[in-house]
């Protein structure tokens, strides 16, 4: 069961504006580009942000997301026609046979068991034709990201055309690691509704993915920075290669 923010049809329409410049996604765009990958599949696709982009581009996308209200917020954009849209998680891929697949907005942290996260690398592996590419990022446990969740505690404030002035508010609840969970709080002024969202992270290690890895049939090529935060993230690149 996908998260409030991405399941709650009100917190899915508000999910992007929340979200800001998505300056994270010109780098996996050059990616793209540079694997001469043709057949994309965006895993955790969300609201269809990485998906578009590439769609606009000639690239052939599939969009897999298990949150429908997140789907039908991508549905709703320019150019989602273009876009292959289905709702699934990432256990339930369909047979694409793609050239590459993605993980963007450190989607692989929600696998929460061992098993979860094996399930996906396995199903992404059926869904990738042999020698396809795999790409995903995830946190550097050891950036702490969630000290600078617990100290910005302080509320946003957007003015949402369509939807009016919506605040939201973080707050971290547990960090017992790898694990970590956090709640938003989202009031809509328009007419007071309080709507929360809990999530829960998983922090996976260097080491531990690259064993992940091998152990379900990919071959680490290369692991990158994320050029839009430094020193925050680890860039997985990876190969089929079973
Ligand atoms: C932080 S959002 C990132 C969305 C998108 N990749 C982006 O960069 O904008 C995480 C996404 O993972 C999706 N998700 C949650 N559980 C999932 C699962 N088991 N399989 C695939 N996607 C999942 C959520 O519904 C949500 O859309």
């Amino acid at each position: 069961m996908p998260d409030g923010i991405f399941a709650h049809p009100r917190l899915a329409r508000v999910y992007d504006a929340f979200d800001g410049d998505r300056d994270d996604l010109a780098a996996y765009v050059g990616i793209v580009e540079e694997l001469g990958a043709g057949r994309v599949l965006d895993v955790g696709c969300g609201t269809g942000c990485l998906a578009l982009l590439l769609a606009e581009r000639g690239y052939t996308v599939v969009g897999v997301d298990p949150a429908e209200a997140s789907l039908q917020v991508a549905r709703s954009k320019a150019g989602a026609v273009r876009v292959t849209w289905v709702r699934g998680d990432a256990t339930s891929l369909p047979a694409v046979s793609a050239e590459l697949a993605v993980m963007t907005g450190n989607v692989a942290q929600v696998f929460l068991t061992d098993d979860d996260w094996t399930g996906a690398l396995r199903a992404i592996h059926a869904a990738l034709e042999p020698g396809g590419h795999l790409v995903f990022e995830t946190r550097r446990p050891q950036r702490r990201a969630w000290q600078d969740w617990a100290a910005g505690t302080g509320e946003i404030r957007l003015d949402i055309p369509g939807v009016a002035v919506v605040t939201r508010r973080l707050e971290v609840t547990q960090v017992r690691l790898p694990f970590v969970s956090f709640r938003y709080t989202y009031t809509f002024l328009s007419d007071g509704t309080v709507l929360t969202s809990d999530s829960t992270l998983r922090f996976r290690d260097h080491d531990e993915l690259i064993t992940n890895l091998a152990h379900n049939g990919y071959r680490v090529l290369d692991v990158r920075d994320a050029p839009d935060r430094p020193g925050h993230e680890f860039v997985f690149v990876a190969k089929r290669t079973t």
